[in-house]
Formats: C-alpha cells, structure tokens, sequence
C-alpha cells in the first residue's frame, strides 16, 4: 500500500465477478486510498456479484448501459453528485461480441452482432470521452484508461471481430486524447493486458492453450489480473502525468517476441508427432 491515490476519486465500469479485471484494480484502488463508484448493466448486476464488491469497497453501484448516451451522462451525473466533485479517473472494462458467442467465423460474421461488438466495446469508450466532456466531470490531469489486447495489432487465432473493436478502441483513445489533453490536460491510454482468465477472456474458445502458449513465448510470463490492477492504479496516480494517447502493453514481453526457447521445446516435441488442423477454421 502506497497512498498512491489518496483523495482521488474514480469510476469503474465492468466489474461482474471477482474474475474481473475491473474487480481487481476497484479492488486495489480503494486499497490505494481511492473513493470509487461501480458501474455495470442491469444484467450483469443481477447475475453477477458486483454489490458484494460495492459492500467490500464502501460504495454505491449506478447501473448503466455504456452504448447508451443518456445512461452514461446520468450516470456521471450521479457520480459526481455522490463524489460531491468532478472525477479523477476512469476505467472502461467492457466488451462483448455476439460473433465469437454464437460461433460465427469471421468470414462469416453476423453484420448484426458486428455492429453490436463495436458499439459495446468501442464506441461506447467514445460515447462516455465525449459525454464526460461535454459536462465537464473530470478534474485537470484526470486519468482514464481502457482495456485493450494484442489482437489490435497482430492476427490471433479465434479473436475475431473483437480485433476490429479493440483496433478501433485503441484509436479512439489516441483521437481523443489529443483533444481533451490539449483542451483538459485530461490523459487517455489503453493498456493491452495477457490473456486472463475472466468471463469475458473465457469466451474465447482455447483460452487454456493460448495462455500456454504466450505464458512460454514471454519472458516475464503472462500478467495476472491482479498484477494488472497494480498496473493500473499507477497509470491513474499522479506519478505518471505526461503518459497520454499510448497503448501499453502490459503482457510480460509477449508482443515483441517472434520465437523463444520454451515455445520452440514444446514445438519441437510436437515435430515427433505432427497433428495438422482438421479444416482452416
Ligand atoms: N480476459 C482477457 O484475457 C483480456 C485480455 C485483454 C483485454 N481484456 C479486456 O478486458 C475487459 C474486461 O473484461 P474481463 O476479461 O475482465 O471480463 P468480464 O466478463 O469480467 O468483464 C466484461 C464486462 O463488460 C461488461 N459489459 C458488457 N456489455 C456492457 C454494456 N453494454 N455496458 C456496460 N458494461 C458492459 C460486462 O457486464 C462485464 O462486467 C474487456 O475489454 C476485455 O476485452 C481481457
């Protein structure tokens, strides 16, 4: 415990259970000193665990759907009024996608749920910049931070249209960082996080094998949930103010490995007995 967020106040979207990124760094940034408030949908509020988690942190959880404009600008609205001031920082911890729920391949995908994907996991990052912006709920040197992975840049296996939306994302960040940083001195960062076993990361079938295989391939070994919510909580502090409209990745060295000793032991032990796929999925 450092203080590191003594007397700021912060807004966390995407807690649904204790697996969640989101729970961890509400969890570590109360620790930190930190007031929150909680956010989720309604859904997710009643299936999930998130009030266990506002009873652990000493708050309160407003519902809202981040892809709807007036939820979100209530929302800031409540929050400020329960914070009796402006807003520190913000985590949007959310994503989902039909496509990858119902099996859809990507050369096969519902134009439906597509939408749906960008609009839940990216617009809505754009839908609450601009709502916070346009009611002025963050304070000067405020700190906010979305959930990105390396399939934004690079082709992984099953990721599917939630690439698209992570890609997107990263750019919103960047797009609008610039603006409310020249404006606000309001900073905007994604953090690209190792797979993790949460809901949402168990949705994408082979999680197991994939986390295997970046687990071998980085040199630190994957980021755990918890190590994230550590991550995050400097990025919202004061000690990292001129950080703005980057993605960080936050994966144990992963994305800037092509080959290494342990990935290359387990394929070579495979060399012996080579299974191709069944059909190019
Ligand atoms: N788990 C991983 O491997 C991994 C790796 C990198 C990035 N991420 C990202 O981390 C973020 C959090 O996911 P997680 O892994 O903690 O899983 P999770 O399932 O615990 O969290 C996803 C959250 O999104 C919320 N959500 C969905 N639709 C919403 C909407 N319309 N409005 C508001 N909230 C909505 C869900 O209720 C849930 O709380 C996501 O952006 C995910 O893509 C996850």
């Amino acid at each position: 415990m450092y203080n590191l967020l003594r007397g700021k106040k912060g807004l966390i979207f995407g807690a649904l259970n204790e697996k969640s990124l989101a729970w961890k760094v509400a969890e570590r940034a109360y620790e930190e000193g930190a007031e929150i408030v909680l956010t989720n949908t309604p859904v997710a509020i009643r299936f999930g665990n998130i009030n266990e988690l506002a009873q652990k942190c000493n708050t309160v959880v407003i519902p809202a759907d981040a892809t709807n404009v007036s939820e979100i600008e209530n929302l800031l609205n409540e929050t400020m009024k329960h914070f009796d001031g402006k807003i520190d920082f913000i985590l949007h911890s959310i994503a989902m996608s039909m496509n990858v729920r119902k099996g859809r391949k990507y050369d096969n995908l519902n134009y439906n749920y597509l939408n749906k994907t960008l609009d839940i996991s990216a617009i809505s990052f754009h839908k609450l910049l601009q709502s916070a912006k346009k009611i002025d709920a963050i304070n000067e040197w405020g700190s906010v931070v979305a959930l990105s992975y390396v399939a934004a840049q690079k082709t992984l296996y099953r990721y599917n249209d939630m690439a698209d939306a992570k890609a997107m994302l990263e750019s919103i960040a960047r797009s609008f960082g610039y603006i409310y940083g020249r404006e606000k001195k309001i900073r905007i960062n994604t953090i690209s996080q190792s797979p993790t076993p949460t809901t949402a990361g168990s949705g994408v079938k082979g999680i197991g094998g994939l986390m295997d295989f970046t687990e071998r391939m980085s040199p630190l070994g994957n980021a755990t949930a918890d190590e994230f919510a550590d991550f995050c909580v400097t990025i919202f502090s004061d000690l990292t103010r001129k950080i703005t409209m980057q993605n960080i990745f936050h994966d144990g060295g992963f994305s800037n490995m092509g080959m290494s000793l342990r990935a290359m032991t387990m394929y070579n032990q495979s060399l012996d007995n080579p299974i191709e796929p069944k059909s190019w999925e």
